[in-house]
């Protein structure tokens, strides 16, 4: 058995941003099935010291930048939470990176950097007895750990493994602030955490865990080329021999389809379009849960959208994010009958427009998983995706051979560019007719497995081989 300590920002169903909650909050359940014991560390947000009890201090931390930190046990259905409590980093209203401008919280490098910090500490000591074998580390907010754990001088005896959700995200603070971080000067080289003369959270956990780890295995590839590493990809090429993919999984509890076959989902489609108050339509219902980001690629479906229509489609989008988008959104959606647009965050409206749409769309320009085209596959509800990261691994694409074979589960499109989305989209709408073909994807996508199992295994084996002290 391996004792695993997860460190992130985010965990469902106490705090979410985007699919790293998701992925935090499912793995120790995943992990346990294999008789691993993982429990992870999170900043005490309100929403998250909510969830324990605030009296099961397990270790009183003194001050941490400049206010009192204690470590708070609890417990989350059967999980093991640690929470790092300490008010004047986390307890604050509205979004748990930015402040009310929408800009990043100033103090951000100090309040993942305590987070790091006491990681390295569990790492180290553990705590109440309980000792991590290996760390895993979650994106750029935990990135700083294998720094601390070197100066703790523990780096020997715990191992540490980072996987790069979004390498968007790198946790960059100026130089001036090493001394207050607590980092090493001789870390900061070009071959160490420095980054064009800042200090790199992110590059710190890449050049210094002993495994990285991304969340597909075509990410992993495409993470190494100046297209896609975002100015890592040198760095990542270095680490090659410790870089792999491990595609995330979904959970199937969560995401259970209210139907068992093809034959249900109308039902369902009726009930969605008068809850989008979108017409009754014979063509197909393509649907979007998205954060409306440049990442997305949702800017080329604005471009494609007349065409869709035209083509019989419609669609039905729930998101929020860039102001721009968002109004281009409301614009479609005022202009079109056959577009319907909710702007916000809603978890139910997700789960029926995954259950009643038709196909969904992920044109992202980069997704190292992707976690909504998995639902759709679970769903039957057939993924229209880039052939990039996640998506190129998750989705087999209705080209001829996939149809004669039976086979295809979705479309996929490439290059990422407004004509080529067309195209796909068009695909899609003049497939729909085929109700044989169609229902037949339908049936490949239900069975295509999107759970936790494959992808624990791996992970498993993973941390085994990482253990230092086995
Ligand atoms: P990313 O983490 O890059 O945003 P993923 O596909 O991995 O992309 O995960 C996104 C998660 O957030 C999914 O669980 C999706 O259902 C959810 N999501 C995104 N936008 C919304 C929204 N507006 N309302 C509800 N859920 C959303
Ligand atoms: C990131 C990625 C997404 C991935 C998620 C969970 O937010 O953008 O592709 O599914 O992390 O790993």
């Amino acid at each position: 058995m391996t004792t695993v300590l997860s460190v992130a920002s985010e965990c469902v169903p106490l705090v979410k941003t985007g699919g790293l909650a998701d992925v935090v909050g499912a793995l120790p359940r995943a992990m346990a099935d294999l008789g691993s014991d993982m429990r992870t560390l999170l900043p005490g947000y309100p929403a998250v010291l909510a969830a324990v009890d605030r009296d099961t201090v397990v270790r009183d931390l003194g001050t941490r930048f400049g206010g009192p930190a204690r470590l708070v046990q609890g417990k989350l259905g059967d999980q093991v939470l640690y929470v790092l409590d300490a008010p004047h980093l986390f307890d604050r209203p509205g979004s748990i990176y930015l402040g009310p401008d929408g800009k990043d919280w100033p103090d951000n490098p100090e309040r993942f950097a305590a987070l790091s910090q006491v990681a390295a500490e569990i790492g180290d000591a553990g705590v109440d007895g309980w000792m991590p074998q290996v760390l895993h580390l979650h994106d750029w907010q935990a990135g700083l750990t294998p720094v601390y754990l070197r100066e703790r001088g523990a780096a020997e005896r715990v191992a540490t493994l980072l996987t790069i959700h979004n390498i968007a995200f790198q946790g960059l603070a100026p130089a001036t602030r090493l001394g207050k971080l607590g980092l090493p000067e001789h870390g900061f080289t070009p071959d160490g955490f420095e980054y064009y003369g800042q200090i790199s959270a992110l590059k710190a956990g890449l050049i210094y865990a002993d495994a990285i780890s991304t969340v597909s295995r075509t990410y992993a590839s495409e993470l190494m080329t100046p297209e896609f590493g975002m100015g890592l990809d040198g760095v990542l090429r270095d680490r090659q021999s410790v870089l792999t993919g491990i595609l995330n999984g979904i959970d199937l509890d969560v995401w259970t389809p209210p139907y068992d076959s093809p034959d249900g989902k109308a039902a369902v489609t009726r009930d969605l379009r008068e809850v989008m108050g979108l017409p009754e339509a014979d063509g197909p219902l393509f649907v979007v849960i998205s954060r409306l980001t440049e990442q997305k690629g949702l800017d080329l479906l604005i471009d494609a959208l007349p065409d869709l229509i035209e083509a019989g489609g419609q669609l039905a989008l729930l998101g929020s994010g860039d102001p721009g988008m968002e109004s281009a959104f409301r614009t479609a959606a005022a202009r079109f009958d056959a577009v319907s647009v909710r702007i916000g965050y809603d978890e139910a409206l997700a789960q029926q427009l995954i259950a009643g749409g038709d196909v969904i769309l992920v044109p992202s320009r980069f997704e190292p998983c992707g976690l909504t085209q998995l639902y759709g596959l679970r769903y039957g509800t057939l993924p229209l995706v880039s052939m990039t990261g996640g998506l190129a691994d998750t989705v087999i694409h209705a080209s001829p051979a996939g149809l004669a074979a039976d086979v295809a589960t979705g479309f996929q499109f490439y290059p990422t560019t407004a004509q080529a989305l067309r195209g796909a989209l068009m695909q899609a709408c003049t497939l729909w007719p085929d109700r044989k073909k169609w229902e037949g994807m339908m049936r490949n996508a239900m069975a295509h497995p999107v759970g936790w199992d494959q992808s624990a295994r791996d992970y498993a084996a993973l941390y085994e081989s990482l253990k230092k002290n086995a």
